[in-house]
């Protein structure tokens, strides 16, 4: 062998082995999380959601292990920018999976997009993202904020509501739900008349219920999430408005709430990307397999974590576990038909899912099916050009 040739078979050889030890070597997902605050528990129900598709799949995608780094992101947007550095540049993440805050969100977003680092958002619904932040390392497997608004706008203008009320927080999420609620409304002639807001993660309705109880809409469109939701529902039947004034709401106001509002969330309209008694072989297969593993019943969260995993998955099949096949890989996570327990979605050129909204209503424990509200429902995605 001539000395060229040496070189070129050493050079060969390191290659192979530096590419076999890639293919060995887990895979890093930095799940950015809530873990504390009002939204603990949703955090909780997308980091089980995850990891129990990654179970069913023998604890690998594409035959690689996944290695976890987790960031309790406290939904603070103010610490986000440090929170999610530490995921990219002190663990140096493959992958980063989060998170439930549309302002915390927008900063993972923006870092993502910096660094090119791939991100799968499993709830956040900012417009933004799969806006004019849009890119092909960002994709979401759960909504755009605009969507469950615009659904429940439609349904209550078939209801003949003609003058609403909204109350919300005013961050992101908050003025983008309503913005969605008041042009499904509109869309059927009615109007909202007055919206209402307090800061994130402020509980203090009464003063805001009182001005409900004096205005005298037809209905009421709210959202508030977990711990905050639990409180809003009570307070809102407490001061005897569920009496008169319908209240509804995208699916968070009663996902994962029910046991703890009780009697004053039974009869409540939401509409949501799931239903909990979707009865489906793959819905009814998913809860089961939830159930035994958590001993706890799944929610919306819980399917959205399991549907990011899903497309992550799609993104490795498509490279077999190879993430330097960068653009293979993040087109594949676009092309996908996720087989997901809320029904078959496709993913919009944006990266936001195209799914059905179901209307529900809450009978005991359960958010059951009513109707599809709005079939294949894509986010307007304004601003996004890629
Ligand atoms: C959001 O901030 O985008 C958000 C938070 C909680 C939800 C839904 C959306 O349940």
């Amino acid at each position: 062998m001539t000395p060229t040739l040496r070189l070129v078979a050493l050079a060969a050889g390191l290659a192979l082995a530096t590419g076999a030890q890639a293919q060995q070597a887990p895979i890093k997902i930095g799940l950015m999380l809530p873990a504390t605050g009002t939204f603990a528990a949703l955090g909780d129900m997308i980091e089980k959601g995850f990891k129990l598709y990654v179970q069913e799949q023998g604890g690998k995608l594409a035959g690689r292990e996944l290695q976890y780094f987790r960031v309790d992101d406290e939904s603070d947007p103010s610490k986000a920018i440090d929170n999610v550095g530490k995921l990219i540049k002190r663990d140096n993440v493959d992958v980063l999976v989060g998170t439930v805050h549309s302002g915390v969100a927008l900063a993972m977003a923006k870092a993502a997009k910096e660094s090119n680092t791939l991100l799968v958002i499993p709830n956040a619904g900012a417009g933004d993202i799969t806006g004019p932040l849009c890119s092909a390392n960002i994709v979401r497997s759960s909504f755009s904020n605009w969507q469950p608004g615009y659904a429940m706008g439609i349904v209550a203008g078939q209801k003949g509501v003609k003058r609403a009320m909204t109350i919300t927080w005013n961050y992101a999420a908050g003025a983008e739900t309503v913005k969605g609620f008041t042009e499904g409304l509109e869309r059927g002639g009615g109007k909202v008349i007055k919206d209402l807001n307090l800061p994130f993660p402020g509980v203090e309705f009464q003063a805001l219920l009182t001005e409900i109880a004096s205005q005298k809409p037809d209905a009421v469109y709210a959202f508030f999430a977990g711990g905050a939701a639990v409180k809003f529902v009570k307070d809102y039947a407490a001061a005897g408005l569920s009496k008169t004034i319908p209240l509804y709401g995208p699916g968070f106001l009663t996902d994962g709430t029910i046991p703890a509002q009780g009697e004053a969330a039974q009869g409540l309209l939401t509409t949501s990307n799931y239903a909990d008694n979707l009865d489906t072989p793959r819905n009814n297969a998913f809860r089961k397999s939830f159930a035994l593993t958590y001993k706890a019943n799944a929610d919306v969260y819980a399917v959205q974590g399991y549907d990011a995993a899903q497309i992550l998955a799609a993104g490795l099949n498509a490279v077999k576990g190879d993430l330097a096949k960068r653009d293979q890989m993040t087109s594949a996570m676009r092309k996908v038909v996720v087989d997901s327990p809320r029904g078959k979605f496709t993913i919009s050129p944006a990266g936001n899912p195209v799914q059905d909204f179901y209307l529900r209503e809450v009978k005991g424990n359960y958010n059951e099916f009513r109707s599809v509200a709005v079939k294949a429902l894509a986010d307007p995605a304004r601003g996004c050009k890629m």
